[in-house]
């Protein structure tokens, strides 16, 4: 039997494929664990099963020497110091696969928002300000013929580009490979920032894409463009962004994630009305959330119990 911990209440239908054959500790607040509970509930845990809210770093991993695996509910794994587990033999499980459609729907969703001016025309009838049928009432940006460029063009971006084939979009990617996707046409950064009427970010956050976009970026971006982010905040360079948003390139922001998060109080972003800001939805559906909290129970399982866990981001520290 192992010592599990679990950051946060997860799925039942998880926690108890865990409980089955573990001892298992389940966070109990609603909130991320500070870093020295964090410590002390690794100290003699055999595996954690993570969220992105709970930095795994060096100390981290140091004052944890039983630790066998780290099993992050979410398919970044940017909260997580993967060189250092590596160096630990350490394997890092992920969740990918089974949020592709809800986040890809998520991302449509934040773009027809914007497109269509949605949470200002829902504020304005709150207001009592809708007195009547206007032909020039918050008017909107007609997708049929648009063009949508997507940046990273992984399973999320792809699922994203077909939900856009319905739409009548013209696409655009910008991807590390050239990927077989009919209609989508591969283009440099600057042609994606200069074409794209709507710019959507599907890249992983690394040290290579942290501030992808920023000042010189948002220069080249079509004046009046939407830019979307429903993939992690610091991909962008926020606060550059609240400049060029000024410049209106872009015209308008529609966030599902930022940097921090949640964004503090005071920050300028949340006074502006050309952005729009959820709280890190992009997977929260029931069905999804309840597949990945099994996909990383099962990962950690496999590797606690010796079988060859599904996914895991450093393949090599398996033998
Ligand atoms: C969510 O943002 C994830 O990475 O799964």
């Amino acid at each position: 039997m192992s010592r599990i911990f679990v950051t946060r209440a997860i799925a039942e239908s998880a926690l108890s494929k865990l409980r089955a054959r573990h001892q298992v500790d389940v966070w109990p607040q609603p909130s991320p664990v500070p870093a020295d509970a964090l410590a002390t509930a690794l100290r003699d845990c055999d595996g954690v099963l993570s969220l992105l809210t709970e930095r795994i770093d060096e100390t981290v991993l140091a004052g944890a020497p039983k630790l066998k695996v780290v099993s992050n509910m979410a398919v970044g794994v940017d909260n997580i110091d993967v060189a250092a587990c590596s160096a630990r033999k350490i394997p890092v499980g992920h969740t990918p696969g089974v949020l592709t459609q809800a986040t890809a729907d998520l991302t449509f969703a934040l773009l027809l928002a914007a497109a269509r001016r949605l949470v200002e025309a829902d504020a304005f009838v709150r207001a009592g300000k809708w007195r009547t049928w206007d032909p020039s009432l918050l008017l909107g940006r007609e997708l049929e013929g648009a063009t949508l460029g997507i940046a990273g063009f992984g399973a999320i971006g792809q699922a994203v580009a077909r939900r856009a084939v319905g739409f009548g979009l013209r696409l655009l990617y910008h991807s590390r490979r050239e990927v077989d996707f009919a209609g989508a046409t591969p283009v440099d950064k600057r042609t994606l920032l200069a074409e794209s009427d709507f710019l959507s970010i599907h890249l992983p956050l690394s040290g290579e894409t942290r501030h992808w976009l920023s000042t010189a970026d948002f220069a080249q971006m079509k004046p009046g463009s939407v830019l979307i982010n429903a993939a992690r905040g610091p991909i962008i360079d926020q606060r550059a962004l609240l400049a060029a948003l000024e410049t209106g390139q872009p015209g308008f922001a529609a966030l599902d994630v930022t940097d921090p998060e949640p964004p503090g109080a005071d920050e300028p972003l949340l006074r502006s009305s050309r952005v729009l800001v959820l709280p890190h939805l992009g997977s929260a559906t029931l069905e999804t959330r309840t597949r990945m909290a099994n996909l990383a129970a099962d990962n950690l399982l496999d590797v606690l119990e010796g079988r060859r866990p599904r996914h895991v981001v450093n393949p090599q520290v398996l033998s």
